[in-house]
């Protein structure tokens, strides 16, 4: 059982790839919506409610973990992997890619404020960046907006032309809750801008790491430790044989 792991029910980008590169594996998800947003918080604090949630999880039965949160991944994977002994798959900051595609030499990175802070993210930018410009750019509202289920069409405006002005042609979706915004973002940015979204890159990569270690019956199940109904619509949207059966709050 892969156990998927989100501040929020942004991971649900992730899952949709997951699951579309190995739909036979049981899956549990959980969404910690009553402590979402983590962009902002200490990163003792995340990493805190990361393990909460994982021994959650592992309760649960999960034998893999895929951290489906960039600023979680930032706050907490090194000592998640050296905690417990199941295999972590955590978000990549997809900088290399971005560079590799660019023309202006202009990269825009949108993302959390937390996770612009973690040394993951600073040591891509310094290894696969250099001579290239990156703007960071902190998605301040968006996450909530996400968890709301609404597209805040005015911040997206503001923060994708404030990247857009200075030459990007690539822009990073550094959040997972952003493909959910990805349509608006695209039509801001306009069709010379490519918008990248890691999830299927991350996906590949647990395919890989796992690629014969865990099996299961096709099972799915989503908790959140806060409301359901946002969840249950993105992930109903993704899959429409899942049931409400299939969404429980829980507070862990
Ligand atoms: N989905 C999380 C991420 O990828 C959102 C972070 C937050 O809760 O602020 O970073």
């Amino acid at each position: 059982m892969i156990g998927v792991y989100d501040s929020g029910v942004g991971g649900l980008s992730v899952w949709k790839e997951l699951v579309a590169l190995m739909p036979a594996q049981d899956y549990v998800y959980v969404a910690d919506s009553a402590h979402c947003p983590y962009g902002d918080k200490s990163r003792e604090y995340v990493a805190r409610r990361a393990d909460t949630v994982v021994r959650f999880m592992i309760e649960k039965g999960v034998e893999a973990v895929v951290v489906a949160c960039n600023t979680a991944t930032a706050a907490a994977i090194a000592e998640l992997r050296s905690a417990y002994s199941i295999p972590f798959i955590g978000m990549e900051p997809a900088v290399k890619p971005a560079v590799n595609i660019s023309h202006t030499g202009v990269v825009g990175v949108l993302a959390t404020a937390n996770t612009f802070r973690g040394t993951l993210y600073r040591d891509t930018v310094m290894r696969y960046a250099s001579g290239i410009k990156v703007i960071e750019k902190v998605g301040k509202g968006l996450v909530e907006a996400v968890e709301r289920g609404v597209v805040p069409k005015d911040l997206i405006k503001e923060y994708v032309g404030e990247m857009t002005d200075q030459g990007a042609d690539v822009i990073v979706l550094g959040c997972t809750h952003f493909p959910f915004l990805s349509e608006e973002i695209a039509r801001c940015a306009g069709p010379s801008v490519r918008i990248i979204n890691p999830a299927p890159a991350v996906a590949r990569q647990a395919v890989r790491m796992l690629d014969g270690r865990v099996f299961g019956g096709g099972t799915r199940k989503f908790y959140s430790t806060g409301d359901t109904a946002v969840l249950r619509g993105l992930a109903i949207g993704i899959d429409s044989s899942l049931t409400p059966d299939d969404f429980e709050k829980v507070s862990v």
